[in-house]
């Protein structure tokens, strides 16, 4: 079969990686990927949201199924784009529609639906610029720090945790005032969680779900979990304290009732779920959904997943996901993620990347990279996933941190602390 993915991130480099192993697959072409995914795929130089050109290129290129790597294309409607399409609707897209897309595309329309659904997660007020002062009554009755998030996709910058009441109070007024445009037209107000978190990860046909290996990521820029927040900055699988007896209560609590509430409540599911968890005092709690999977952790997901995952997507497509089985690898999977200087802030771009060739025992994932003029430069904040097995978390974090060093570009910088604190 025909193959097409959209995106062009480590995470869509790492899932063609794993597609092109398929014996199923013909042709794999990515829309419009890096210099990583064309290593394993034809690149399309076609933007993940063009609906129109991926119509074309789904035409021209004879493809059996799309595959969506990242947010945008789902929650624009990619799937009720090939849906209402005659020429396009026997097309299978793995990916939930635009409606069951807003489990990520609205953190407001996410918290209703757990809350419906009996489903673990921090207590909540949505307020607008018309409720806002039920908001500051409802942040009075919290407890510091208060955290604040805008109801629409924010580009991973629309969460704020904040220790002083004041500052949440102004904060939720600029907030509603536009600091980040309409994604905060709706803030939702959460009580704080204190825990270590997870992203579990299931593949779903909107009936059955499979549950794919757990990562933890690494969200700061900084050694030690500090400074600002990014993409992720590194990924390790399995993760110690996700153990038999937590991942049980977790598919009990929150994987089963996520994946029913879903059909019960009539909104089609068809794809990947991620579970951004808190496990607080030993009981897994909801910070997010997301409508796809997490990057960097699919750069380990993809390395533990044993099955063919093309198995998987056709279980999506035929709705017999059931049948269809996951086998783990029992290695440990990490990624180190190389960046750009300055990132998350502004950081330049067109670097030239030397010593990909010599990278031994590890499989360096493109980020954000692009060919120029028989170079691979830098072209995003995160550029090279550094993705390693070992028989143990530590020989693996070994082998990534030995190939990060001989990959060079100006501006290099990754974290030396990826999976210590496991
Ligand atoms: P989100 O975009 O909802 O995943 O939030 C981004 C990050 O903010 C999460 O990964 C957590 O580290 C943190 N966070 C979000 N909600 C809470 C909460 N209720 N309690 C503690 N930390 C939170
Ligand atoms: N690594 C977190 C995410 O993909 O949202």
């Amino acid at each position: 079969m025909n193959i097409l993915l959209l995106g062009s991130g480590g995470r869509e480099h790492a899932m063609a990686w794993k597609i092109a192993q398929s014996p199923k697959v013909s042709n794999l072409y990515i829309a419009p990927g890096n210099a990583g995914t064309s290593s394993v795929g034809t690149n399309l130089a076609i933007a993940a949201d063009n609906f129109p050109a991926i119509k074309d290129a789904v035409k021209s290129y004879a493809i059996d199924m799309v595959v969506v790597g990242p947010e945008d294309p789902l929650v624009k409607g990619v799937v009720d784009f090939f849906e209402a399409d005659t020429e396009l609707c026997k097309i299978p897209v793995v990916g939930p529609n635009k409606i069951a897309a807003q489990l990520e595309g609205s953190k407001d329309f996410s918290k209703q639906f757990m809350v419906r659904n009996n489903i673990p997660t921090a207590r909540y007020q949505s307020v607008t610029i018309d409720t806002i002062e039920e908001g500051v009554a409802f942040l009075k009755t919290l407890e510091a720090p208060y955290v604040l998030k805008a109801d629409g996709l924010a580009a991973g910058k629309g969460v704020l945790i904040i220790n002083d009441l004041e500052e949440a109070v102004s904060e939720l007024k600029s907030m509603l005032q536009g600091k980040f445009g309409a994604a905060g037209n709706t803030v939702v107000i959460e009580e704080f969680l204190l825990g270590i978190e997870c992203s579990v990860f299931v593949i779903t046909d909107g009936k059955h779900y499979q549950i794919l290996p757990e990562a933890k990521d690494y969200k700061r820029i900084g050694e030690g979990d500090k400074g600002l927040n990014t993409g992720g900055m590194g990924a390790v699988s399995p993760v110690p304290f996700a153990d038999a007896e937590f991942m049980k209560k977790v598919e009990d609590r929150i994987i089963r009732p996520t994946v029913e509430g879903l059909d019960k409540e009539g909104i089609v599911y068809k794809g990947f779920i991620f579970f951004g968890l808190i496990k607080v005092k030993n009981e897994p709690v909801v910070i997010e959904y997301n409508a796809r999977m997490g990057d960097p952790e699919t750069e380990v997901v993809m390395l533990r997943l044993k099955s063919d995952l093309v198995e998987l997507l056709e279980g999506v497509a035929a709705g017999n996901l059931d049948e269809k089985t996951v086998e783990f690898d029992s290695r440990s999977a990490v990624t180190v993620m190389l960046v750009s200087g300055g990132y998350p802030e502004d950081y330049e771009k067109g670097k030239i990347i030397t010593g990909l060739d010599q990278v031994e025992g590890s499989i360096a994932f493109h980020a954000g990279t692009k060919d120029a003029d028989g170079n691979v430069v830098t072209n995003g904040g995160r550029v090279i996933a550094v993705s390693s097995y070992g028989a143990s978390k530590d020989e693996a974090l070994a082998q990534s941190f030995a190939n990060a060093q001989k990959i060079s570009y100006e501006g290099k910088y990754f974290r030396r602390d990826i999976g210590f604190d496991l």
